[in-house]
């Protein structure tokens, strides 16, 4: 009863920021993510009948707290399902992603972790099931189910069963890249979970947001039909700017920017100016991703490593799905 899993993180080009249903992970929206190769976590659950609860095990530490209660919780969803409850598991995965600094370590962690328990469970779900399931964990992950541009479908349902992850376009569609700028590994104040909440009871931009990101949603994928860079790359940050601007119009406001984080912006908005099309995109940390084609990677990288605060540069192509050992 043992299975490992392997799943990417990926970046959301047309953000979830809210959900309708908290306990089921329904969001209010749709949001579409490009997979990255540069960022996974590998998971290896394994049940024995004789452990006394679950145990977990991140990056060689024993987790404990609101960690280790998040991933018991989310077993016991498997273990319902599957009726086995009562039998635990020994949980250790390995995360190559900044853990808490706004690179989705959830979005891999969640999908690996759904993905190797659903394969010691021998489940055998459909790569739909096991979005649903992921999804359940944290919104973002049901997304890292699969490779290449990726929609999760917000779906009407109060029981969840239409809201899961559907791929938009394969992996060796386009060769786009994204650097993700590390400007900070500190743990963030608000998380993402706390912020959306907050964000949705209370900011007075919240309405215009909602009603933007049809739009938005629309004029995306036809710019992933057909490989329109700029057009993409529009559409992203401007959808980026926006889900930020509802922080600024909650109670109490918050930002995850720091002044690193405007200042990437500006040189990223700076490169446009050279005729570098490049785009950056922002996620419930101050960090920066950015979004260029393959042949401006020189310069982008250069101009990136010279910019003010900028400690890791993680440069990622278009990703695939979760696979398994
Ligand atoms: C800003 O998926 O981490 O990265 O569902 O509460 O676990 P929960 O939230 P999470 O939120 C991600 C928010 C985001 C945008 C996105 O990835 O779409």
């Amino acid at each position: 009863m043992k299975g490992t899993a392997k799943a990417h993180t990926n970046i959301a080009l047309i953000k979830y920021w809210g959900k309708r249903n908290e306990e089921l992970i329904l969001p209010t929206n749709s949001s579409l993510s490009v997979t990255l190769d540069g960022l996974h976590t590998e998971t290896t659950v394994q049940f024995h009948e004789d452990l006394q609860e679950d145990v977990f095990v991140l990056d060689n530490k024993e987790v404990t707290g609101v960690a280790y209660d998040r991933v018991t919780n989310y077993l016991n969803l498997f273990r319902n399902y599957a009726k086995k409850q009562g039998l635990f598991a020994e949980v250790t995965s390995t995360n190559k992603v900044p853990t808490a600094a706004g690179f989705a370590s959830s979005a891999s962690g969640f999908a690996a972790l759904a993905g190797a328990t659903s394969k010691a469970l021998d489940l055998q779900l459909s790569d739909e099931d096991l979005s649903r399931f992921t999804r359940q964990g944290s919104g973002s992950a049901c997304r890292s189910i699969y490779g290449g541009f990726v929609e999760w479908q917000m779906g009407e349902r109060d029981d969840g069963q239409d809201s899961f992850a559907v791929q938009v376009a394969p992996q060796d569609h386009w060769d786009i890249r994204v650097a993700a700028v590390v400007l900070t590994a500190e743990e963030k104040d608000v998380s993402s979970r706390v912020g959306m909440r907050r964000t949705v009871e209370t900011s007075v931009f919240y309405d215009g947001w909602l009603q933007s990101l049809p739009k938005d949603m629309e004029t995306i994928k036809e710019g992933i039909r057909d490989k329109d860079f700029e057009k993409v790359g529009k559409v992203a940050e401007a959808n980026c700017l926006k889900m930020h601007a509802t922080t600024f119009g909650a109670t109490p406001p918050f930002t995850y920017w720091q002044d690193t984080t405007m200042s990437l912006m500006q040189t990223v908005q700076n490169l446009r100016k050279k005729d570098i099309p490049a785009y950056f995109t922002i996620d419930a940390g101050p960090n920066v991703k950015v979004i260029y084609l393959p042949e401006h990677e020189g310069e982008v990288l250069r101009t990136l490593e010279a910019a003010r605060g900028v400690e890791k540069i993680i440069v990622s192509k278009v990703g695939a799905g979760i696979s398994y050992k």
